[in-house]
């Protein structure tokens, strides 16, 4: 081959593997990860269930003390002890006053926590410990009814739903420093 000939061919080499390049480039683009698509407002819902304290978001459904009780010894005494007492896991029940400057606190739902909604996004959310979210609405409602009802806060008659939760006040409601930030403007 003479010089010509060989650079006309190394061109030719060159511009083959260049053209096997791009070909490839666009193979790839084809088959990149599919990132972004939109999220369904069913997979968002999955998600979507935290409450408010004045009980915004809260899910249609009801429940009574009883009901809340037979739920209770099926699914939570286990691991709270007989009507909340406490044992091997937290104490629910009790601690009324405690949260005092000359006590020692004995914090439970009744003693310490400031809004009774909160029992039901809890709950709903991370209990039972071992089952968490495999409890029905109506399971919830009952299961808090059945926990106020022990801790003195609601009557043994009183029905809880997305209406009468949030009226609940709860005993330490006015125990905590105002968040100043809260709510958002
Ligand atoms: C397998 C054991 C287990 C079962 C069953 C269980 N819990 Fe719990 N619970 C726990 C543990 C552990 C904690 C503490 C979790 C933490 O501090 O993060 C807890 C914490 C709580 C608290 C918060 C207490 C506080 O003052 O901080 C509430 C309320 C509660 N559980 C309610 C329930 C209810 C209602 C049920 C039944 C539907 C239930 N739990 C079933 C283990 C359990």
């Amino acid at each position: 081959m003479c010089l010509l000939e060989r650079l006309a061919f190394g061109v030719a080499l060159l511009v083959a593997a260049a053209v096997q390049a791009v070909t490839v480039m666009v193979a790839a683009a084809a088959d990149e990860p599919h990132f972004g698509q939109p999220v369904t407002q069913a997979d968002i819902a999955a998600w979507d269930i935290s409450i408010g304290p004045d009980g915004a978001g809260l899910p249609p459904g009801r429940g009574t003390v009883a009901q809340g009780e037979t739920v209770y010894a099926a699914k939570c005494q286990a691991c709270h002890a007989e009507k909340g007492a406490g044992g091997p896991n937290d104490r629910l029940v009790g601690g009324a006053g405690t949260i005092a400057p000359d006590k020692a606190p004995v914090k439970t739902v009744g003693s310490y926590w400031p809004y009774a909604t909160t029992l039901f996004d809890y709950v709903r959310r991370a209990m039972p410990w071992d089952r968490p979210k495999s409890l029905t609405d109506d399971e919830v409602y009952a299961v808090a009814a059945y926990v106020l009802y022990l801790n003195g806060v609601i009557g043994q008659d009183e029905v809880l739903d997305a209406q009468s939760l949030p009226k609940v006040k709860m005993p330490n409601r006015e125990g905590f420093t105002a968040f100043p930030r809260w709510p958002p403007k």
